[in-house]
């Protein structure tokens, strides 16, 4: 009868050790935009290839808008290991300390997205990732949303039109000084909030891609929507480094190569996808969009590029003119 017991329960507990080894790994991935936008597909794709890949080891959970945290509390969750992976805008990296970031934001500083890779592929998107390491965070891989538009009730073709307007910005100094050098008075807040805070008159505008705009409807309760492409948005996709570094290699690896592809694939899309947001919110007749002549955009870049030397001493004057070479902008020919 002991003999019996012994091994019933010695076959239990091999039973339960052999589930518990075939338990999938958990990846929470974390983000605040709607599905159907560069950001929310580049994510559903790279769960769909990190599961195939690690053959099923790994289980990717995406939550999307802000369903499981909003800005400044998921970088806190991710830091806390609550959840593993997030692709927070290089705008709200500041907070956390590694102020550098910001230098993406700075207005007309890439005149398009090929300049742009020359940064995020070469050595100084590298050395940026790095500085993440400290805060216990590894930098995997940048993806882009895009080129951003202005939006607000009234018409914003000159930078006097800006004067007195609350424009909701990210948690980002440099996009702060960018609002406050067209007069506006810019206020920080979570992305969540913003539809509720356009459409309350909490504020009057804010700028973002299209893609965001459009899938927050933002343009229903924005009469104009300027397309301005004053500035850039994108991600930079982190883990856990403990969480990661933990990970046995092989899986890994092949999560490695998930990423890789999925970024290839984010990447791909950003344009086409904003530019399909750009044409529905055209259709829907609900903003006006206006197109800036070349003087008024001459106008928006003198107002706005002083923000560059403004902001030098928070995100890095050698930063700044690393990026000019690279890309060859030169402010002094504006
Ligand atoms: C915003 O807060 O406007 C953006 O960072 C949202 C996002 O993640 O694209």
């Amino acid at each position: 009868m002991k003999i019996r017991t012994l091994v019933v329960g010695l076959a239990a507990a091999t039973f339960s050790l052999a589930a518990l080894a075939q338990q999938p790994i958990v990846i929470k991935f974390s983000h605040v935009v709607a599905n159907d936008t560069p950001k929310g597909k580049g994510a559903d794709f790279f769960k769909q290839k990190a599961e195939e890949l690690t053959k099923g080891k790994v289980k990717v959970e995406v939550y999307p808008n802000s369903t499981l945290y909003k800005d400044k509390e998921e970088m806190e969750a991710l830091q806390l290991g609550a959840v593993q992976m997030l692709a927070p805008s290089l705008a709200k990296f500041g907070p956390l300390g590694v102020k550098e970031f910001e230098v993406f934001d700075l207005p007309f500083i890439f005149d398009n997205y090929d300049d742009l890779h020359k940064i995020t592929t070469g050595p100084i998107g590298k050395s940026l990732l790095k500085k993440l390491e400290s805060k216990g965070i590894l930098g995997l891989a940048y993806w882009d949303n895009g080129l951003k538009v202005m939006s607000a009730n009234k018409p914003l073709k000159n930078p006097e039109d800006f004067k007195g307007l609350k424009m909701r910005i990210q948690s980002s100094n440099v996009l702060d000084a960018q609002m406050r050098a067209v007069g506006a008075l810019p206020q920080k807040m979570a992305f969540s909030e913003v539809y509720q805070a356009l459409q309350t008159g909490v504020v009057d505008g804010t700028e973002n891609p299209p893609s965001n705009l459009y899938t927050q409807k933002m343009h229903e309760v924005q009469k104009y929507v300027t397309l301005s492409d004053h500035g850039y948005l994108g991600y930079a996709v982190i883990v856990n480094k403990k969480f990661w570094d933990g990970l046995p290699a092989d899986i890994r690896q092949q999560l490695e190569d998930a990423m890789e592809q999925a970024t290839r694939y984010a990447n791909q899309i950003a344009k086409v996808e904003n530019d399909n947001a750009m044409a529905e919110v055209k259709k829907s007749g609900k903003s006006e969009l206006i197109a800036l002549t070349p003087e008024q955009k001459k106008a928006w870049k003198k107002a706005m590029v002083k923000v560059h030397d403004q902001m030098a001493g928070r995100v890095g004057k050698d930063l700044i003119q690393s990026i000019y070479k690279e890309t060859g902008f030169d402010p002094s020919k504006l």
